[in-house]
């Protein structure tokens, strides 16, 4: 059994003020969610502030985001070092919004990648395609492109700290969300394509968490589906009931 993993991508959102006042809220809120792993994403300038308020409890915190080099000349980036130092033990790597918005591409993304697992992070890595491939009937070849340069050259030990994202990009901040069996049926198809790559071995233990609109109301039918290994959840986790209540769907289906 993989154990769910149950992330909040706070995005761009929350001063110091509410993002202290929400982490302190999950902490109180999640003393009992020991089947699932909980990690929220806050901006930057918050992390170190929100570590302090998680300190001792259950939920982890991750960036949204880091480059691949320690430290340098590298004006308005940050580093999977500096990540750990303000209290991190993940980060995000590639998530649409950064392929999208920022033109982040799989090679970097690779590189990104490898070089936070180096740096002693855990990474979910997102993949996912937009409602013009999925409807030119591309989904496929995207997803196998993002896995295959995403993922090239990580050691099966490397795995152990990766978790892979599916966020189709249509279905992110919409209020549409995959249907269960279209999560369910990428979730398969993702795994798949690991297998090929990388062996049974990786596939079978790599968690692959949904994200695109999961809801309180949405999250326990999503992840009850086989190859659904948890949610990266944008909106709905700026609510601290909202995202317990995410995490207990979570527990009830890791304890099912
Ligand atoms: P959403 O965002 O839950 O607001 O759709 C998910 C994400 O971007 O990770």
């Amino acid at each position: 059994m993989r154990t769910p993993v149950i992330a909040g991508n706070w995005k761009m959102n929350l001063l110091s003020g509410d993002a202290v006042a929400l982490a302190s809220a999950l902490n109180s809120a999640l003393t009992d969610a020991s089947a699932v792993e909980v990690i929220v994403c806050p901006v930057f300038t918050v992390l170190a502030a929100v570590s302090q308020a998680l300190k001792g409890g259950r939920v982890a915190v991750g960036g949204q985001n880091c480059y691949h080099d320690a430290s340098g000349a590298f004006t308005g980036e940050i580093s999977p070092q500096m990540l750990h130092d303000a209290g991190c033990t993940w980060t995000i790597v590639g998530h649409s919004e950064r392929r999208q918005l920022f033109g982040e591409a799989d090679a970097l993304l690779n590189r990104k990648l490898k070089f936070a697992l180096a740096s002693g992070l855990n990474v979910m890595f997102c993949v996912g395609e937009t409602l013009d491939e999925r409807k030119g009937g591309m989904m496929e070849t995207v997803l196998r492109q993002q896995v295959s340069e995403g993922l090239s050259g990580l050691t099966e030990a490397e795995f152990a700290n990766t978790v892979i994202a599916y966020e189709p990009v249509w279905a992110i901040g919409t209020g549409v969300t995959a249907t269960p069996e279209q999560a369910q049926d990428a979730h398969a198809f993702v795994r798949g394509l690991v297998r090929g790559q990388f062996g049974a071995t990786v596939s079978d233990g790599l968690r692959i968490q949904y994200g695109g609109s999961v809801k309180p109301d949405n999250a326990a039918d999503l992840l009850s589906r086989p190859d659904v290994d948890g949610a990266l959840v944008g909106g709905a986790s700026l609510n601290a009931e909202g995202f317990a209540a995410i995490v207990r769907a979570g527990v009830s289906a890791a304890t099912r």
